[in-house]
C-alpha cells in the first residue's frame, strides 16, 4: 500500500453559490495523508493523526508542496471528434455536416479506432480527467476500442455507440433495429465489467427516428443500471429543425419524455434553450443538463443559465465537448465557465467550481459511490497539482492568502503544466516531463 504526504482537498457536500463554502461541505488537510491499497483509499487524513495508523511496509510519497484532489470527471465528450477541434467558422448544424460526420466516417476502421482511444485517453490523463462520459461514433468497434484501451488502464468510463437512423450519411447512419441490436451486444460484453459502465446514445432528436428514440427508452427500462446520454437545445436552428420534425411534441425535451429517455441517469448535454417547466420536469426526473461553457462559446450557441438551473433544482454537470469544447482540461471548463458566468451576471466561484468538477459530476452521474470524494472505500482515482508548474502561475501565487483564492487563481490561469500527477485505479497514470 502506498500514503502521498501532500496538501489534500475534497468534497464531501454541495459547497453552494456563496464566497465562503456551506458549513461541512469542503474538506481540506493542509499537511495531509491520503493512504490506498488495492485500488482502493484505506483511510484520508491529516499527516500526524494518520502516521500511527500505516502498516510499517506502507511505501511514503512526499509531495508536501503539491495539491491532491480526486480526478476530475467529464460528463459531455467525444473521443472521435479529437481531431476536428477548432475547426473554423460554423455553427452546430453546418459544423456537423461540414467536419464532424466526415471525421467520425473514419472510426469504420478498428485500428484507427484503436489509435484515437489511445490518443485520447493519453491527453485525459495529462488533463487530470480519470472519469468520462464519452460518445463514439456509430460504429461499434469504436466503442469496442475506447472501452477495450479504458479497461487496459483501468480507468472509470461510460460510454456508448451513437444511434443515427436518419438525417447523416449512409456510412454513419444505422437501421433503425439494427443500431440497437448492436448496443445490446455492446452492452453485455462492457456493461459493469471493471470500472466501464454503458451510457445508451441516442446523438439528439434529428437524427433518430421516433421509432428509434422509443427502442432506446426500451433498454433503459428493462436495465436501470444504464445510463443515457445526448444533446438538448443547444442551437436555434437545432430548435426549429426538432419542431418541424415532431409536431406531436409541445417543446425538444416532450420528443425525449415521449420515449422514456429522461431518468436519474440521464445527461443531456447543452440546455442552453430551456424554459423553466422543462427545468422543473428535467429536475424531477433527476436528469442532469452538461454545462459545456468553451463549446457553447465556440459554435456560438449560447450563454448557459446557471442561477435558473439552481432557482428549478436542476441537476448540473460540468463537461468539455471536445471537438465542439476548445480545451479537454477540467480548469480550462472552469475557466470558460466563469467567463460565461460574468455575461450573466452569475459569475462561477472556485468553491462551486471545483466542486462541480469532481463530487458534483459524481453525484449528478450516480456515481458518488465509487469516485468524486477522498474518503475510506473510495476508488483511488486522484490528481496531483502542482500550483507553481508555471512561473507566471508561482507568481501569482505567491501573491494568494487563502485557499479560496489559490483555487480561483488555479482554474483562471493553470493549464496540463500544472497537473503533475494523474492516478487511477491506485496506479500512476501520468506523470509530467519537465
Ligand atoms: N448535437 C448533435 N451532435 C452533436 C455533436 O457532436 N456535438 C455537439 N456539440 N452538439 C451535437
Ligand atoms: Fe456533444
Amino acid at each position: 500500500s502506498w500514503v502521498m504526504r501532500a496538501r489534500i482537498l475534497s468534497f464531501d457536500a454541495d459547497p453552494g453559490d456563496g464566497d465562503t463554502p456551506a458549513e461541512g461541505s469542503v474538506v481540506y488537510h493542509e499537511d495531509g495523508a491520503l493512504w490506498w491499497e488495492a485500488g482502493r483509499i484505506r483511510a484520508v487524513g491529516s499527516w500526524q493523526e494518520l502516521t500511527d495508523r500505516l502498516p510499517a511496509d506502507v511505501s511514503v510519497i512526499d509531495q508536501r508542496d503539491k495539491l491532491v484532489m480526486p480526478g476530475f470527471i467529464d460528463s459531455h465528450v467525444h473521443y472521435v471528434q479529437l481531431d476536428i477541434m477548432a475547426s473554423y467558422g460554423r455553427q452546430l448544424l453546418d459544423w456537423l455536416n461540414e467536419y464532424t460526420f466526415p471525421e467520425e466516417c473514419r472510426f469504420a476502421q478498428r485500428e484507427h479506432a484503436e489509435q484515437m482511444a489511445d490518443a485520447f485517453l493519453d491527453e485525459l490523463m495529462r488533463v487530470g480527467t480519470t472519469t468520462a462520459q464519452v460518445f463514439c461514433s456509430s460504429h461499434p468497434n469504436s466503442v469496442d476500442a475506447f472501452f477495450s484501451a479504458s479497461r487496459r488502464r483501468d480507468l472509470c468510463m461510460l460510454a456508448g455507440k451513437v444511434l443515427m437512423d436518419r438525417h447523416a450519411p449512409p456510412e454513419l447512419t444505422d437501421d433503425t433495429l439494427g443500431g440497437i441490436h448492436d448496443t445490446e451486444r455492446l452492452i453485455a460484453e462492457w456493461h459493469g465489467t471493471g470500472r466501464l459502465g454503458y451510457s445508451v446514445t441516442p446523438r439528439f432528436a434529428p437524427t433518430s427516428s421516433r421509432e428509434q428514440l422509443d427502442a432506446a427508452g426500451g433498454l433503459l427500462r428493462n436495465d436501470d443500471s444504464l445510463w443515457l446520454q445526448t444533446h438538448l437545445s443547444e442551437n436555434l436552428g437545432e430548435l426549429d429543425w426538432v419542431a418541424e420534425l415532431f409536431p406531436d411534441s409541445r417543446d425538444y425535451l416532450e420528443v425525449y419524455e415521449k420515449s422514456h429517455l429522461v431518468g436519474p441517469r440521464s445527461t443531456f448535454a447543452h440546455g442552453i434553450h430551456l424554459d423553466d417547466g422543462m427545468r422543473r420536469r428535467l429536475a424531477e426526473r433527476g436528469a442532469n443538463i452538461a454545462f459545456c461553457p468553451s463549446s457553447n462559446l465556440f459554435l456560438g450557441s449560447g450563454l448557459f443559465d446557471r442561477a435558473a438551473a439552481r432557482d428549478t433544482r436542476l441537476n448540473l454537470t460540468l463537461a468539455s465537448d471536445i471537438g465542439a469544447g476548445t480545451d479537454l482540461s477540467g480548469l480550462a471548463t472552469l475557466k470558460a465557465g466563469y467567463q460565461v458566468g460574468q455575461l450573466r451576471g452569475q459569475p462561477l466561484t472556485a468553491w462551486a467550481g471545483f466542486h462541480a468538477l469532481t463530487r458534483g459530476n459524481a453525484v449528478s452521474l450516480s456515481l458518488d459511490d465509487r469516485i468524486g470524494r477522498l474518503a475510506p472505500g473510495m476508488e483511488a482515482d486522484f490528481v496531483v497539482l502542482d500550483l507553481h508548474a508555471s512561473p507566471l502561475l508561482a507568481r501569482r501565487m505567491a501573491r494568494c492568502t487563502s485557499l479560496a483564492e489559490e483555487l480561483f487563481t488555479l482554474m483562471m490561469l493553470g493549464d496540463d503544466r500544472a497537473v503533475h500527477e494523474t492516478w487511477a485505479g491506485g496506479r500512476l497514470q501520468h506523470r509530467r516531463q519537465p
